[in-house]
């Protein structure tokens, strides 16, 4: 289904996320009809270039990263005839009557931000003094928002001077991907997990994004930040939120935001000594982090690990384990719900533990595995064993099922003026203020991560953390 026509300003359209993400993601919903042919794309930057130039761009991007979508030359040409390019100094005075013209009484207004969070202010500012936004234009702002809890305070403040909260769209991309949205289609759309969805019959929760790519051309960003503000903050922390928030009455964005942010108010501080932060080490093949980020003696953790508890009626007593980090054995996103062992067996000791295991795999092979218990076949007596029924969204639905980029998702969410996946400036707030103290006490107690291997789990500290617990971490593959 179409969406109502747009323009869209994309600030930063010559930068990366730009190029990789909403170029080629708004291409693809060209593709898929989504997008109407009086619809435009306008970038903005500060460089110096025409339509032409900027077509070009966008061009390589789509061949370079929108997939198989790219091989129909006509589409291309079609959909780089609504994108348009318009130089802009966003501190300055320079474009911003020039860009307004392309503005269109009847058009959705839409102003990404796709630049650092120190513009933010000074483009609200002049889309406001040079009339560009209109009572029902929309703002879009990508993460990193702020770099703590009073940064983040203050760029909602300055937001706030010109945009009302029901016009700001924050990104959190992971909120876009198909499963993490079919986490609650998973809990809140059948009758069999939900009774059993808390503290009485779940043991713990894991939840880990490990990647295998390293910091790469990231460094000088990612060393005033670390694992902890690039994702636990905000990508981890949205995953815990829909496992455990209570059921929103309704699909809508307060309704899903209010709960979310019940949950993150109720999350415990996490002791010190429940928390591991590493940073991987070189091997034959790689330089290791502190090369990749030129600072030999940076403390930034490239992992972390921890233990949280969010204290409420529902999961009392249940700890969630988090852990992320970069250079590690494989590229896994999953959720494992852990449930508790029967009551009582009835085949005695010899038939050994055995327990229900839930894991939501969030990417690659995206899908779900539920281990349950049965009698291993054979005359031998009643001997158990655990197998999973197991589905994968390709097998289940098809390998050509849309399975739109987080980004496309997005974008149309913002045209169609849906927050339900866009976090709300209160939950950023929270979020900060849950991180803050654990960053504060490494930065007073001068610590320092510990070292790991590229490739491995990371450090063997995060495996202690549960295996004090008498538990342990699904492998990572
Ligand atoms: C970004 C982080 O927000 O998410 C990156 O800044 C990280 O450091 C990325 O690599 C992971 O996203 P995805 O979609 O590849 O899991």
């Amino acid at each position: 289904i179409p969406v109502d026509t747009f323009d869209l300003v994309i600030f930063g359209a010559t930068g990366d996320l730009a190029r990789r993400k909403i170029l080629p993601g708004l291409f693809r919903r060209y593709c898929s009809g989504q997008m109407p042919a009086e619809a435009q794309i306008i970038g903005a930057a500060r460089s110096d270039m025409d339509d032409g130039a900027f077509r070009d761009l966008v061009r390589s991007a789509i061949e370079e990263f929108a997939g198989s979508a790219a091989g129909d030359a006509d589409q291309v040409e079609a959909f780089l005839g609504q994108v348009h390019y318009e130089p802009v100094d966003a501190k300055g005075e320079s474009g911003w009557e020039a860009l307004k013209s392309h503005m269109r009484d009847h058009a959705v207004r839409a102003f990404y931000f796709s630049v650092g969070p120190s513009l933010f202010g000074d483009l609200a500012e002049r889309l406001r003094t040079f009339g560009l936004a209109t009572p029902d234009s929309r703002i879009v702002v990508e993460k990193p928002f702020g770099h703590d809890l009073e940064s983040a305070r203050a760029l909602n403040r300055e937001l706030a001077q010109y945009f009302d909260e029901t016009q700001i769209y924050r990104i959190d991309h992971y909120l876009g991907k198909e499963t993490v949205q079919n986490l609650m289609a998973v809990r809140f759309g059948n009758v069999l997990f939900e009774p059993l969805w808390n503290a009485q019959f779940v043991d713990h929760i894991q939840i880990t994004v490990a990647e295998t790519v390293g910091v790469g051309g990231r460094g000088g960003y990612y060393d005033s930040s670390g694992a902890m503000r690039d994702m636990v903050q905000n990508h981890l922390m949205q995953l815990l939120c829909l496992i455990a928030m209570e059921p929103p009455a309704r699909f809508e964005p307060d309704s899903v935001r209010d709960e979310k942010l019940k949950v993150i108010r109720a999350l415990d501080p996490v002791e010190p000594h429940h928390i591991v932060r590493g940073q991987y080490t070189a091997d034959e093949k790689q330089p290791g982090y502190r090369a990749h980020v030129e600072n030999e003696r940076s403390r930034t953790e490239s992992f972390v690990a921890l233990k949280a508890h969010v204290s409420n009626w529902r999961w009392a007593g249940t700890p969630f384990y988090l852990r992320t980090g970069k250079m590690l054995r494989g590229r896994t996103s999953e959720i494992v719900v852990a449930f508790k062992d029967a009551p009582h067996s009835i085949f005695g000791a010899e038939a050994g533990r055995h327990r229900n295991e839930l894991v939501i795999r969030l990417q690659p092979n995206e899908g779900m595995t539920l281990d349950v218990t049965i009698k291993e076949p054979g005359p031998g007596g009643m001997r158990l064993v655990d197998v999973p029924l197991d589905m994968t969204f390709a097998d289940a639905l098809g390998p050509d099922a849309d399975m739109p980029d987080a980004y496309e998702r997005l974008i149309m969410d913002v045209i169609r003026g849906n927050q339900t996946l866009f976090m709300r400036g209160d939950e950023v707030e929270a979020a900060w203020a849950w991180t803050d103290p654990m960053i504060d006490g490494w930065e007073r107690r001068g610590d320092v991560p510990k070292p790991y291997d590229p490739g491995s789990s990371g450090p063997e500290d995060a495996l202690m953390l549960m295996h004090r617990d008498g538990r342990r971490w699904r492998d990572i593959k």
